[in-house]
């Protein structure tokens, strides 16, 4: 594999795509669902992965993390990587762990939960349902319940998401998981204020970012919450399967990770950073994904992304005489809207749809069903362009 050396200043747009390895004949609309890895962080991972075949015990076992067994001549690596992630998100490295992913992150904080039969876990409709699952599940141990916050779905504005979980906290609530960018929604949500309104009645706040780092300016100690999980596979540009773990230092002592290996007992980042033996390359070339944004510019990067998937929203929905839900102030690199009906209303339309768009028409698509409505999430990266969004309406009216 070849890289194309990137100069300071970029056009953004197809040209771009020279820096992927995505296959030509698909027009990729779809960055935020498991990410898209940029050719030079591939190429990163495998230099990592070679460098571990070398002497795989030494670098696996004598400099990858430091677990107490050994007297280390190196700052373990683990940490070090840790380090460069922790800066990029406002973060102190000890407080921040790699995990899988941020299904992965969600479990580990809600699976050290102690909670008491009757207590409430909060989540809001408009969350990601295998973490749904996973705190039905932490629930469920303890006899204790999992509430559902009801989230606007049209006119939606910050104070409206912020009222409407405030009213669904009750004295049993202990834990509210909330997304910092709503999966099918997009909708980026105003944590901080949440996390406010919780600590005045002494709940404790899980963000899932999964959507988050890369994609919006981070800076995770000031938003006042005590978890927090983001993947860096999807916007930071970093091998899969690579995320953060965030927790505030009061929260330390009681999270573990969802497998307990060597580290037990010894604080945060010995417990997180040696899950038994596997390959920690996508964890190790995450720094690789954040200096290429940087190389890209980070705020230029943000403003074409966001700025691509919101221009095409309006134009999407001014042709179908439908509405974005929310204002543009509260979308990122992604805004969902909706179809029109004569697209169809049921998650076998959007299913049939999907399909149709990915294999007759070579786009890759989010069209998904959602409360009640079948949408489009669409997500721009800087190797989309105008046309794209273009192409997906065109053949979106094809079948309707
Ligand atoms: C809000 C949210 N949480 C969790 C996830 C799961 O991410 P992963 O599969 O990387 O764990 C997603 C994926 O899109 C998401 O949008």
């Amino acid at each position: 594999m070849t890289t194309t050396p990137m100069s300071t200043r970029h056009t953004f747009g197809h040209s771009m795509l020279a820096h992927w390895t995505l296959d030509p004949a698909i027009t990729y609309l779809n960055h935020g669902t498991v990410g898209a890895v940029p050719r030079r962080v591939q190429l990163a991972q495998q230099a990592i992965r070679d460098e571990i075949e070398r002497q795989p015990a030494r670098y696996l076992l004598r400099e990858l993390a430091d677990v107490g067994d050994f007297a280390m001549r190196m700052p373990p690596r683990m940490r070090t990587a840790a380090a460069a992630v922790a800066s990029f998100v406002g973060a102190r490295a000890e407080d921040l762990a790699f995990v899988d992913n941020a299904t992965t992150g969600c479990n580990a904080v809600l699976r050290s939960m102690r909670l008491a039969p009757g207590d409430e876990i909060l989540v809001t409709d408009h969350g990601y349902g295998a973490v749904t699952k996973a705190a039905r599940y932490a629930a469920e141990r303890f006899g204790a319940n999992v509430a559902v916050a009801t989230l606007p779905m049209t006119g939606v504005t910050p104070e409206r998401i912020v009222a409407a979980i405030e009213s669904a906290l009750t004295p049993r609530t202990k834990l509210l998981v909330v997304d910092h960018v709503c999966s099918p929604s997009a909708l980026v949500l105003p944590v901080a204020e949440i996390a406010a309104r919780c600590r005045a009645r002494g709940v404790a706040v899980l963000v899932d970012g999964a959507h988050a780092p890369g994609a919006l300016p981070l800076d995770i100690q000031k938003l006042g919450v005590d978890f927090y999980t983001g993947n860096l596979h999807k916007w930071a540009m970093a091998p899969r399967a690579s995320a953060i773990l965030w927790a505030a230092p009061a929260r330390q002592g009681d999270l573990h990770p969802t497998v307990i290996s060597w580290g037990y007992g010894q604080g945060m980042s010995p417990e997180f950073d040696l899950p038994g033996t596997r390959d920690p390359s996508a964890w190790l070339a995450s720094p690789d994904g954040i200096a290429f944004m940087r190389e890209l510019g980070l705020d230029a990067m943000r403003a074409w992304n966001h700025r691509l998937a919101w221009d095409a929203a309006r134009t999407l929905t001014e042709r179908w005489g439908t509405a974005i839900p929310a204002p543009e102030s509260m979308y990122g690199s992604m805004v969902t809207i909706p179809l029109p009906e004569r697209l169809g209303t049921t998650r076998e339309a959007a299913a049939k749809l999907k399909d149709a768009l990915l294999y007759d028409e070579h786009i890759e698509s989010q069209v998904q069903y959602f409360n009640g409505s079948v949408g489009v999430r669409l997500a721009a990266q800087v190797y989309n362009a105008p046309e794209d969004f273009e192409k997906l309406r065109a053949a979106m009216e094809k079948r309707g």
